[in-house]
């Protein structure tokens, strides 16, 4: 009430990447405060074994996880926890630092509760993530590290750009994520295809038997694909033994969307987050489930906004969630919220744990 009535409509009148900047720096001074957070933290986190999961290696105590994107130059690691999240994802980061886009890159759609993303990976590089990772210590929650290509590079050098990331900073991230599906850099349309997925897939799959490396991966997908990719895509990460698909990152086809805001509002270049996502978000992951029931597991993004979003994500087969856009507009404690109607939900349907309805919509083809 508090967030929704007085702070955002302060801080939707800032300059939305500049507020970004001051409340990520806020929350990295809250969180190496030795009691703020352990306060916090007592109060944000829903403890109910209803929520606790598993994915591969990795033990989550709730399935709602703050998406890539939000602590791209991992400023704050140690700050979701605080806020009631089960994990969170960092970056992306790509091997050799990228200054991104000139500014203004990020605009607020609010009438689409949405934004326009036009960062074009910005990011400090994967030695500035190392340096920051190293000194981390323990971590509260799983913490996962999404990599993306270093901008400009000829599409023969990008899979081993990933691998050389990967190396750099696998060891300190409890997950990795190939984000496959960055939609604001030229080279874009060079990865984002299935063809190099296959590619990346398989040459990550050789690194990690060589080397003898166990460690979660997953790859994140945009909404481009149709049927027969997804149907390869999702073929291809089962024989390599990716934990799973997540999905979805923005949307760049305004095409495929009907926006409520403006014209003018909508005239800016990037992809499209939040509420805009949802539909289609929801179609892929049945879609992924569909296709994979068991093999793969897929993490479900795309305008979460309350626990209602967020189950419906769970019964079209996602088995675990994850927030950014829905974080902005809800405030701090939006996965307190999400977390709380989750478990209601749950009881409700008569489950006793979240991983029962997990695809409970949706058909294994
Ligand atoms: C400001 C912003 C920056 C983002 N940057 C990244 C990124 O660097 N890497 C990535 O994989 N996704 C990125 N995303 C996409 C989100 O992780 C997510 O896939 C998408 O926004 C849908 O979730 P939402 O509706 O909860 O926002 C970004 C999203 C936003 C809003």
């Amino acid at each position: 009430m508090l967030y929704k009535k007085i702070l955002r409509p302060i801080a939707f009148k800032i300059d939305p990447e500049t507020i970004h900047d001051v409340v990520i720096q806020s929350l990295r001074h809250a969180s190496s405060v030795p009691i703020f957070p352990f306060l916090i933290r007592r109060f944000s986190l829903v403890r109910d074994e209803s929520l606790k999961t598993r994915i591969g290696n990795l033990e989550f105590l709730n399935p709602v996880g703050l998406a890539a994107g939000f602590d791209k130059f991992i400023t704050a690691p140690q700050a979701y926890s605080m806020f009631g999240f089960g994990f969170a994802e960092l970056g992306s980061i790509t091997c050799s630092p990228l200054s991104g886009n000139p500014k203004p890159r990020l605009w607020r759609i609010p009438d689409d509760e949405g934004l326009i993303v036009y960062h074009g990976l910005a990011n400090g590089g994967s030695e500035h993530a190392l340096n920051k990772m190293s000194v981390l210590g323990k971590h509260n929650i799983p913490l996962g590290i999404s990599i993306a290509p270093t901008t400009g590079l000829e599409l023969k050098d990008m899979s081993g750009d990933y691998l050389k990331t990967f190396l750099r900073l696998h060891s300190y991230a409890d997950y990795i994520t190939l984000n496959v599906s960055c939609p604001n850099v030229a080279s874009c349309e060079k990865f984002a295809q299935v063809s190099f997925i296959k590619e990346l897939a398989e040459k990550m799959r050789k690194l990690t038997k060589e080397r003898g490396i166990k460690k979660d991966i997953f790859i994140k997908i945009g909404p481009e694909f149709n049927d027969d990719d997804l149907e390869r895509i999702v073929e291809c990460c089962v024989s390599n033994e990716i934990t799973g698909i997540i999905a979805i990152n923005l949307i760049k086809d305004r095409n495929i969307i009907t926006p409520k805001s403006s014209v003018e509002k909508m005239n800016h270049p990037g992809g499209l987050s939040g509420g805009l996502l949802r539909k289609k978000s929801n179609e892929v992951i049945k879609k992924i489930y569909c296709l994979a029931g068991d093999k793969l597991k897929i993490i479900g993004l795309g305008g979460i906004f309350t626990a209602e979003d967020a189950y419906e994500k769970i019964k079209c087969g996602a088995s675990i969630v994850q927030i950014i856009t829905g974080w902005i507009y809800g405030g701090p404690f939006q996965a307190k919220k999400i977390n709380l109607g989750l478990a209601n939900l749950i009881k409700k349907d008569g489950y006793k744990n979240i991983t029962e309805a997990v695809g409970s919509s949706s058909k294994i083809c």
